[in-house]
């Protein structure tokens, strides 16, 4: 069996070139994804239906040979199996019922499994249908970012309604993290049982948190998923992304147990090399340098690739890939990461 790259970093090897993979591979600059799309009648349909599900996560490693699968599915699927509401509207992003202090009682989390079994059948599925060497990803949001959007409703520029509740109703606000934590862990064990090879978890907020915030609401819920994880399933490999957390992604790793820390690319690459002698890294290319051109793309992969090739590393942007971009600039990208352009 080819070995499967992205593991062999994470438990700490040196590879080369880099294996690589994309956030948000399977998405909107993509023509084929745009024509599945099409055929769902909305976007949650579109993640629960496994048949859709598992074309747009294939579409993605048939076109690039990413050294990983993500599964296609989203963050916001847990709310959404807590009964708030979720939905995708067009062009205006995620909205939901917002949750009211006193409704963070009567969260009931005894559903969640059973409301996204059709999310572990398209794991299984999609285990089937990868080679073997590509790795598969699963996934969930971190407790903090998920609060943020259920206490909003909505996506806000700053999340001024999740720190405003961190603030006037900490203990609630301990409680709604802790709901998350606890179904967010099962849910990605249940991943694992289906298939995937590694979790990732999206902190996409962290970056708005004071340092007692940071301990409190991103590193504490983390590491205590981490703590479930690694117990229940032991040695599964847990990627952790507390995007936006500059000065304090300094020692996360050994505070939440990550295996592998993925940078944004505002983190300095001095500061990553450093963290990269304690463990694995990943990033962290400007998502725009893909959409300004070959250029961008070329001067920033070689400054990333010359600071950590060195080490245990894996290559990716440092957000998401934007609609945006040309999916021959990805290719290139692919390429000159490989070293064939
Ligand atoms: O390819 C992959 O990376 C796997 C699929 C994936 C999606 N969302 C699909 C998606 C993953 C890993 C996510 C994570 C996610 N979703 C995060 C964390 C990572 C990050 O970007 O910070 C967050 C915060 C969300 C919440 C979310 N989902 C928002 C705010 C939006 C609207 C904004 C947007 O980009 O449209 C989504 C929708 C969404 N999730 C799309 C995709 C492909 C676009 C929906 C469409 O096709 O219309």
């Amino acid at each position: 069996m080819g070995e499967r790259k992205i593991l062999e970093v994470m438990q700490g090897k040196t590879v080369n070139p880099p294996p690589i993979w994309i956030m948000r591979q399977a998405g909107r600059y993509l023509p084929e994804y745009r024509a599945t799309r099409a055929n769902a009648k909305n976007f949650l349909d579109f993640c629960y239906t496994p048949e859709l599900a598992v074309e747009a996560t294939l579409q993605p490693i048939r076109r690039y040979g990413f050294d990983a699968a993500i599964l296609f599915s989203d963050i916001l699927v847990i709310p959404d199996a807590l009964d708030r509401d979720v939905e995708f509207v067009q062009g205006e992003g995620p909205r939901m019922r917002p949750l009211a202090g006193d409704e963070i009682e009567k969260l009931d989390p005894s559903g969640v499994l059973d409301h996204l079994a059709p999310v572990f059948e398209t794991v299984r599925r999609l285990r089937g249908e990868l080679p073997e060497e590509t790795t598969l990803l699963g996934f969930c949001g971190a407790p903090w970012t998920v609060a943020t959007y259920m206490i909003a409703g909505h996506g806000t520029p700053d999340q001024a309604p999740s720190r405003l509740m961190m603030y006037r109703e900490p203990e609630r606000l301990d409680r709604l993290v802790d709901v998350l934590a606890e179904a967010s862990a099962q849910y990605l064990i249940a991943q694992v049982d289906a298939g995937a090879d590694a979790v990732k978890i999206f902190d996409s907020w962290s970056g708005v948190l004071d340092e007692v915030a940071f301990e409190r609401y991103s590193v504490a819920p983390v590491r205590k998923m981490i703590a479930t994880i690694k117990r229940e399933r032991p040695g599964t490999p847990v990627i952790a992304f507390p995007k936006g957390a500059g000065y304090q992604y300094r020692g996360y790793r050994e505070k939440t147990g990550a295996d592998m820390i993925a940078l944004d690319w505002t983190v300095p690459l001095d500061v990553a090399a450093q963290m990269q002698k304690e463990g694995p890294v990943q990033g962290n290319l400007d998502p725009l340098r893909v959409v300004a051109g070959r250029e961008a793309i070329r001067e920033g992969v070689d400054r990333i690739l010359d600071a950590l090739s060195g080490g245990p590393f894996v290559f990716n942007l440092g957000h998401g890939i934007t609609p945006q971009a040309d999916p021959d600039d990805m290719a290139f990208l692919v390429d000159h990461v490989r070293g064939k352009a």
